[in-house]
């Protein structure tokens, strides 16, 4: 073999790669992040091997210790990756024959870099997952406890964000929540399917060796080997997935950011975000801006990018691996980054939200937010919902020209509009009495709002309990 030409491959090659070529073919800069994993699987591969008789125990033994040291080398910041050994999987076999000689190049042994990395990314990305879910158990912790301390705290709620009935903070709170426990379903559901060892795959057809893929998953801890070789090594539904789910949860989160940065505004005024999530203006001395939320609603556009991108990476692939595949990286990678880094924020900003309740208590009374509840106080009396309808939108048009709320208005100037209104309307016309008429499964009545957080609170439990 030409010592010019990559050591791994280069017995058929007459030339060395151009040197460009070598860079641009190399993917040794960032899949480095999979070292950890890679070595993993190594492990459980010649432990698989020494099983099944085709590597000796004694070699098993220098194949483990030797890639023991190299993870140390790793960790310590000591490890010389290169460029020209092209990819994370050939810079750690290629010091494993330096440090132990010849046992080291038996470590490939029925084995191909297409079902080991294919391997290593399920490897990452469970971890991953497990990361995530970590950060995500505790923002829905912070949130139904937040949820709970402000079931009895009222607010307007808006359709169109214009005022439109008073709910509770808590009962917002546990809206946000709702999104989150749907997004968590969907990562537990991703973590699931992927599941499964492609190792043994080789590099798309199996291998002659007497392999036992069984061995391999139990020890690596997947499921089961996967059903097929072909679809093992070329399949990436599990990154996509991810980027999916990544992408709904940063969606949820955008929308909680506008409205963080909506209500922390001078003009809202609902919320103080403490201090030490705010940063100041170089200018304007006055200033304190919402940078965390303004960062989460700015990073969801990239991880969408990376859904794309993935799923474009995949759509004209033929059966089986592709050089293409090399490109799942980067975009995987930024999205674990970005997910974390954005669940991470808010699990320690979210429960800091310090709500301003005069405010937003005068907020929901201004716009005739209880208009709704006039109207189905006239229909318990006995009009139709459209007259009903009618006479309250009267009685608005004349708050306006007052400039009173219904709640200010006499028992002679609402009776005005309807003569069966009594002075029990005044009843329904508060904001404490609007919310707890809502008093049913799902609704904002802080009693449901409590039941719903110790449901919610329950359900982490469960969770928490079965992983
Ligand atoms: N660096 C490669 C990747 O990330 C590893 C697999 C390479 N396989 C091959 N046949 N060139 O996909």
């Amino acid at each position: 073999m030409s010592q010019a030409t990559n050591q791994s491959w280069g017995g058929r090659f007459s030339e060395p790669t151009d040197a460009f070529v070598e860079r641009f073919t190399a993917s040794v800069t960032f899949d480095q992040r999979l070292a950890h994993q890679d070595i993993q699987g190594s492990i459980a591969h010649a432990t698989m091997l020494a099983r099944v008789g085709v590597l000796s125990n004694d070699e098993r033994d220098a194949i483990v210790a030797g890639l023991n040291e190299i993870r140390a080398e790793i960790e310590r910041g000591e490890f010389n990756w290169s460029v020209p050994l092209e990819d994370v999987h050939m810079n750690i076999e290629a010091r494993l024959t330096e440090k132990i000689g010849v046992t080291g190049k038996k470590l490939h042994t029925g084995r191909s870099r297409n079902d080991q990395v294919a391997t290593d990314i399920r490897l990452y990305l469970r971890d991953a997952i497990d990361g995530v879910e970590a950060e995500l158990i505790r923002l829905r912790d912070g949130m139904v406890a937040l949820a709970e301390r402000e079931a009895d705290t009222i607010m307007p709620g808006f359709t169109h964000l214009q005022t439109a009935q008073p709910v509770t903070f808590g009962h917002h709170l546990l809206a946000w929540q709702e999104m989150l426990a749907r997004d968590h379903d969907r990562l537990l559901d991703c973590r699931r399917r992927m599941n499964v060892l492609p190792l043994g795959s080789a590099a798309l057809a199996g291998t002659t060796y007497p392999i036992d893929r069984h061995v391999t998953a139990e020890l690596l801890g997947f499921e089961r080997p996967a059903e097929n070789s072909l679809d093992a090594v070329s399949d990436r539904d599990f990154a996509i997935e991810f980027a999916s789910f990544a992408s709904i949860l940063l969606m949820h989160m955008s929308r909680m950011s506008e409205e963080l940065v909506l209500w922390s505004s001078a003009q809202f005024d609902f919320i103080d975000l403490p201090d030490r999530f705010c940063t100041g203006s170089s200018i304007m001395p006055q200033k304190k801006n919402p940078d965390v939320p303004e960062l989460v609603r700015g990073k969801t556009g990239r991880v969408y990018g990376h859904l794309m991108s993935l799923l474009t990476l995949m759509k004209s692939q033929p059966l089986a691996y592709n050089k293409d595949n090399q490109e799942d990286k980067e975009p995987l990678f930024d999205t674990v980054t970005t997910v974390l880094d954005c669940l991470k924020a808010f699990a320690d900003m979210v429960p800091a939200v310090e709500p301003k309740k005069a405010n937003m208590f005068e907020a929901a009374r201004q716009g005739f937010s209880t208009a709704t509840d006039l109207a189905d106080y006239l229909v318990r009396k006995g009009v139709a919902f459209r007259d009903a309808h009618d006479i309250v939108g009267q009685s608005v048009a004349y708050g306006l020209q007052q400039e009173k709320d219904l709640s200010e208005m006499t028992l002679d100037e609402l009776k005005r509009f309807s003569e069966v209104i009594e002075p029990d309307v005044f009843d329904v016309l508060t904001l404490e009495g609007s919310v707890a008429a809502r008093n049913h499964i799902g609704g904002t009545a802080p009693d449901q709002v409590r039941a719903a957080a110790s449901r919610a609170r329950a359900a982490l439990a469960d969770i928490k309990a079965s992983t």
